[in-house]
């Protein structure tokens, strides 16, 4: 089966590659480079003994995104996007026409060349504020998304829906992932974005290496076991598997699945988790609530586990013994 990746080379397309043509797929991948190095395209060479065949082509470039497709794919597994919280509050028009006309176009260039596979690389930001700690896939997506980069994730599954109620051919799958984190395995992929970082765990390796001076824990007075919110937060192999589980079990139709481990732990429990597997301190504070947190997020998984067969297998322990392996190779 011949998969074509976009987003290939970014953090947690690069882990599926790897997981892919581990498995026996033939993987192409196609990526502009925004978030992302073409060197990770050696080091998916160095784990498998293959090198993906790459397409450096932007999805609102049509045309270059068309004569990729016309290489003939079974199935796409589309991550490529932007996906920082902040900038797409302060950058509304560029989160929309990348991720919106980039998926449009994705989809026009499979319809025009035959492709009617396609795995979504979604997230649990699309259930909003339910009011409840535990999210499964039946609750109702939408309400309460704080800002156009979750957006654009909800309304890309809704064109996903209807792009299949539209063509009852067509095999979409929406997979919603909760917090990833970790590495591969041999250190050598792994999460490197560029510019300052969001979320916690790159801003917890650049304080690591001294690059940041302090993390700043955003807030500890939420009403949890420590007070600082809690997260399932999911190996980005265990996340890479879920895809190929997903592959596996393409039928016509749009299926959703959460991606997570069904498991909580707070900010300050990962903190400790990395000194464990760091032994040393890292330099913390405490700072007030960051705009838009929600206390507890947690995946009900149970769905990908009856349906694909699919359940997380490492600890946040190995998340962070492979972290500090990746940054070890790293700097
Ligand atoms: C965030 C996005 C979510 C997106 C996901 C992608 C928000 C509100 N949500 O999820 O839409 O899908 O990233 O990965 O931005 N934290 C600190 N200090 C920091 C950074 C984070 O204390 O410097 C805390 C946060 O308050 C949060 C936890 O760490 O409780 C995880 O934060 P983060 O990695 O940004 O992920 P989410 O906020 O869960």
């Amino acid at each position: 089966m011949k998969i074509l990746v976009t987003g290939g080379t970014g953090y947690i397309g690069s882990h599926t590659a790897v997981e892919l043509i581990q498995a026996g797929y033939e993987v192409e991948i196609l990526d502009n480079l925004y978030n992302s190095k073409e060197s990770v395209l050696d080091k998916i060479a160095e784990i498998t003994g293959t090198r993906p065949v790459f397409h450096k082509v932007d999805l609102l470039d049509f045309p270059g995104t068309l004569e990729v497709l016309r290489r003939g794919f079974d199935a796409v597994i589309h991550f490529a996007g932007l996906k920082a919280v902040a900038e797409s509050v302060e950058k509304p028009i560029l989160y929309y026409e990348n991720n919106i006309g980039g998926t449009l176009n994705l989809l026009k260039a499979m319809r025009e060349t035959g492709c009617r596979s396609l795995i979504f690389s979604s997230s649990a930001t699309v259930y909003g504020d339910q009011g409840v700690a535990r999210l499964d896939e039946t609750m109702e997506t939408g309400r309460g998304i704080t800002n156009p980069y979750g957006q654009t994730k909800f309304m890309i599954e809704q064109i996903l829906r209807d792009v299949c109620a539209a063509d009852s051919d067509f095999s979409a799958v929406l997979l919603r992932y909760f917090n990833p984190v970790g590495a591969h395995a041999s250190g050598l992929l792994g999460e490197d974005p560029n510019g300052i970082p969001n979320n916690l765990m790159p801003i917890v390796m650049k304080v690591s290496t001294g690059e940041i001076p302090e993390l700043s824990v955003y807030g500890d007075d939420y009403p949890t076991p420590d007070g600082t919110c809690i997260r399932d937060y999911i190996h980005v192999v265990d996340l890479a598997k879920g895809h190929l589980a997903a592959l596996a079990k393409l039928q016509p139709g749009c299926t959703v699945y959460n991606l997570g481990s069904g498991r909580g732990t707070s900010v300050l429990e990962m903190v400790k988790a990395f000194e464990k597997a760091s032994g040393a301190a890292l330099p913390y504070k405490i700072v007030g609530r960051r705009a838009g947190d929600l206390a507890e997020l947690i995946a009900v998984p149970d769905k990908a586990l009856s349906e694909l067969g699919w359940k997380t297998e490492l600890s946040i322990d190995d998340a962070m013994s492979d972290t500090l392996r990746f940054l070890g190779k790293n700097h």
